[in-house]
């Protein structure tokens, strides 16, 4: 499973892609907006800074706008992914720069009919939201589970599975069971993953035998 970071903070970008995890990196217009520099800009740093697919949004609700807003967009690093919204001027969109080889990411999916027809539009990535879909009751994860199990049935679709809007630990490995192809994490989620009181406790206990037996690994 790929994981992707859901931020537009370059600050955790940095941090994050040092762990050799971070295969590709997510930003949606409310991130970008709380980064507080210039779009254009802000996308060139992430794509120096990670090499696999950056998603750059396109905020036009019209097809020909969106164009030319990804347009600008592509033209700033090979490994930009164009992301476009979920509506007929989106996946329009999607089916035009998908036939010029651009990769393309359909966010705010919210069912299962919405994702066949990104995967028709020729879409390299899908985003269901799951934590959204959670906070109105209903399952966000079972969507997952109904798009996998489409597009599995189909050898000639090539779209990712892209879990979004993932709220927990809990979230990215019931996606791994279901066999989803990345999950998009925000910075605080990733790190969560590390976590077990009984690792800590464990190097805990390691620790203090080894400091009182006096053994060294490294020589003075
Ligand atoms: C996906 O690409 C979106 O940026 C994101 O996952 C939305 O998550 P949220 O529902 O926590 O805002």
């Amino acid at each position: 499973m790929k994981f992707f970071i859901d931020t537009a903070n370059l600050d955790d970008i940095r941090d994050l892609a040092e762990t050799g995890l971070v295969d590709g990196v997510t930003t949606n217009p409310s991130l970008a907006a709380k980064a507080g520099i210039k779009f254009t800009d802000l996308v060139k740093e992430i794509c120096t800074v990670v090499a696999g697919p950056v998603s750059a949004e396109v905020t036009a609700p019209d097809h020909a706008t969106m164009m030319r807003e990804a347009d600008v967009l592509r033209k700033i690093a090979d490994n930009v992914c164009i992301k476009v919204p979920l509506t007929p001027d989106g996946l329009k969109t999607c089916r035009k720069l998908a036939d010029d080889g651009t990769l393309v990411n359909v966010t705010l999916c919210f069912s299962a009919a919405q994702a066949i027809l990104a995967a028709k539009a020729g879409a390299a990535f899908v985003s269901p939201f799951v934590g959204r879909l959670d906070d109105i009751g209903q399952d966000g994860m079972g969507l997952i589970a109904e798009i996998v199990e489409i597009y599995s049935n189909y050898l000639d679709i090539g779209t990712e599975v892209l879990v979004a809007s993932v709220r927990n630990p809990i979230h990215v490995v019931d996606a791994a069971r279901i066999g989803a192809h990345v999950a998009t994490l925000p910075p605080s989620v990733l790190r969560q993953l590390y976590n077990h009181p009984l690792t800590d406790k464990g190097l805990a206990a390691f620790t203090a035998d080894w400091e009182k037996s006096g053994l060294k690994i490294l020589e003075d």
